[in-house]
């Protein structure tokens, strides 16, 4: 079936079908990234968001906002369309791939990381600016939301435990949730404890600096743009590799991609948690 701009336009204003990591993978970004916040970070974020309100709590609310009046126009803030070939190439590029005069998560990335510490604007500003930042540091990491093919995957229809869905919607939600254990506040901190526990002395402790190595908050446009083409390599690398089109995902192909969610999601946190001491630092 073919959907016009509009058609799709429309669709994507009117339903949540393309957030990035569902919930439970955004408040484990957001838990992770709390976890590893120095005192003085903390002080930042509680100065920013409120006494006590932790970054995981408001990661999602950037999602929520893109389908309000005053939010639509953030909603390709949430990911970069990479006019690329998977599985045989992929690549990210800002001129082509950027959306022209509307942005994506790479200038927004940019934007709000200069609007945080600008003293000029108010504090409801630059608290919105931390909460965009918490939502995109883990949209840029789901594969998925840094390529075109597909409408990122929202048009390749695929079945979930025999239910309908879409490959968008089983890398953001059902395979995290499967991966998690449901979800809920106790899944998410078993699942953050996991991850952090891999971070700090597991599969992901030799690799968790390379994760980290442009977090310069003043070169946040080329540090958002490395994070881009990371996750995008994986849609090569596995996501987009075999056309699953109308095949069952719990099996095989869950099997297959539970380290690749596994170890994005640890590293949105990581480098969450890492950007946001920059910025503390910075401010
Ligand atoms: C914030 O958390 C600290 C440490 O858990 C606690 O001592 C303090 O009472 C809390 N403050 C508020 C306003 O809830
Ligand atoms: C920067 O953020 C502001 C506030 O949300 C928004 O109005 C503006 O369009 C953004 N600019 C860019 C280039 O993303």
């Amino acid at each position: 079936m073919h959907f016009s701009r509009t058609t799709l336009a429309l669709l994507a204003s009117s339903s949540p079908l393309t957030d990035a990591w569902g919930k439970v993978g955004h408040a484990t970004v957001g838990a992770i990234g709390d976890h590893y916040l120095t005192a003085q970070a903390r002080m930042f974020v509680s100065s920013l968001l409120g006494t006590n309100v932790t970054m995981s709590s408001v990661a999602s609310w950037a999602d929520d906002y893109r389908y309000t009046t005053p939010g639509k126009f953030s909603a390709p803030f949430h990911y970069i369309d990479a006019e690329d070939s998977p599985p045989s190439t992929c690549s990210v590029d800002l001129n082509r791939d950027c959306g022209g005069t509307s942005g994506c998560i790479v200038s927004a990335i940019a934007n709000y990381t200069q609007r945080v510490n600008d003293r000029r604007y108010s504090v409801t500003d630059r608290k919105q600016a931390l909460e965009f930042l918490i939502h995109f540091i883990g949209d840029i990491t789901q594969p998925l939301h840094t390529e075109a093919k597909a409408v990122g995957g929202n048009q390749i229809p695929v079945l979930w435990q025999g239910a309908d869905t879409n490959l968008h919607a089983a890398w953001d939600t059902q395979m995290v949730e499967k991966d998690a254990g449901g979800y809920g506040a106790a899944v998410i901190t078993s699942f953050s404890n996991r991850l952090i526990a891999a971070i700090d002395s597991g599969a992901y402790a030799s690799q968790k600096a390379s994760w980290v190595s442009c977090t310069d908050v003043r070169t946040a446009s080329a540090c958002a743009l490395s994070w881009a083409r990371d996750a995008n390599g994986i849609n090569c690398a596995y996501v987009l590799q075999v056309d699953e089109t109308d095949r069952e995902l719990d099996g095989a192909y869950y099997s297959g991609a539970k380290p690749y969610i596994e170890m994005q999601i640890a590293k949105a946190g990581y480098r969450l948690g890492t950007y946001v001491n920059n910025l503390a630092a910075a401010a």
